[in-house]
């Protein structure tokens, strides 16, 4: 499923340019989809890798109005790049999808530096310095912009196994708050969205870890989440990109410091 809206009989984000970050699949894959098919320009972000098989597809449709770059968001040479790459080719940055994120758990009382740092780097670290440097960008051009932030349920509440990850999505948030503050001068917006669980490499990755130290068998956890989630489901990537489409469209210009939970009615607030 594509999601795509008209507004005054315009595709919603006509004229715009987004750069998602770790979008070589899962949720970031899902709305550049809906970016594009909602008439904006994008910059597919993700590691050094070979595009996925979505990724090849998604350049093959839209042609010259995507862009499949290199960029590790741990590294101050690769979040310049992203940001001067986007600029080279579209001329402008209206929109960041700031999505890239690792997944780590294990017992607290075990718990690594090596760990740590790991999720900290990418999670907080490459996420906070690559709204930096697109915020920059953006006080720069002088037309405003929408960043949106990926945070977590994650970042809500604690969980015994999974302290870092969940530390590092309050974070998201917090600085989803503060960083809305400070841009809003410049009409720049700044919004994060809280999925629940969604079923993506993510979870696949979630789901054998939760097998390790649970003593479970594989996918036991992940149809246990599912089965948990009020509406009676887990969510696909396509969940997200109804809400992802929304904030970085005028239809959200009177919204900013919000995160949103879009998890099924997991959490509520
Ligand atoms: N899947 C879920 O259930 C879920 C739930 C809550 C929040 N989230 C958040 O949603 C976002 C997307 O998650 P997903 O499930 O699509 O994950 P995913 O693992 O499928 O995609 C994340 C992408 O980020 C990329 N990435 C990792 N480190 C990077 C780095 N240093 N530089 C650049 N790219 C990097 C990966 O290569 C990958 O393509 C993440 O922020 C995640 O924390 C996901």
């Amino acid at each position: 499923m594509t999601i795509s809206v008209q507004q005054n009989g315009a595709p919603l984000l006509e004229g715009k340019v987004a750069l998602l970050s770790g979008a070589n699949g899962g949720i970031g894959l899902a709305v550049a989809y809906a970016y594009l098919a909602s008439g904006a320009k994008c910059v597919i972000a993700d590691l050094p890798v070979d595009p996925s098989a979505g990724v090849e597809a998604l350049l093959k449709k839209y042609g010259d109005n995507v862009a499949y770059v290199h960029g590790d968001i741990t590294q101050a040479e690769a979040r310049h790049h992203l940001v001067n790459a986007t600029l080279a080719q579209f001329g402008q940055i209206d929109v960041l999808f700031n999505n890239a994120a690792v997944f780590d758990m294990g017992p607290l009382l075990e718990a690594s530096e090596a760990q740590f740092d790991k999720l900290f780097n990418v999670n907080v670290k490459g996420m906070f310095f690559l709204m930096q440097d697109v915020a920059n960008a953006m006080v720069k051009a002088g037309n405003g912009g929408k960043i949106i932030n990926m945070a977590s349920q994650a970042g809500r509440r604690g969980e015994a196994l999974v302290a870092h990850y969940c530390a590092t999505k309050a974070a998201v948030i917090s600085y989803t708050q503060s960083a809305a503050l400070a841009l809003a001068e410049h009409g720049i917006t700044v919004n994060g969205i809280s999925p629940g669980v969604v079923d993506t490499p993510m979870w696949d990755h979630v789901d054998a870890l939760f097998a390790k130290y649970e003593h479970r068998q594989p996918g036991e956890k992940k149809k246990l989440v599912g089965e948990e989630v009020p509406l009676g489901r887990m969510g696909v990537p396509t969940d997200i990109a109804g809400t992802a489409l929304f904030l970085a469209s005028s239809l959200s210009d009177y919204i900013t410091a919000q995160t949103y939970n879009v998890d099924g009615g997991n959490v509520m607030s």
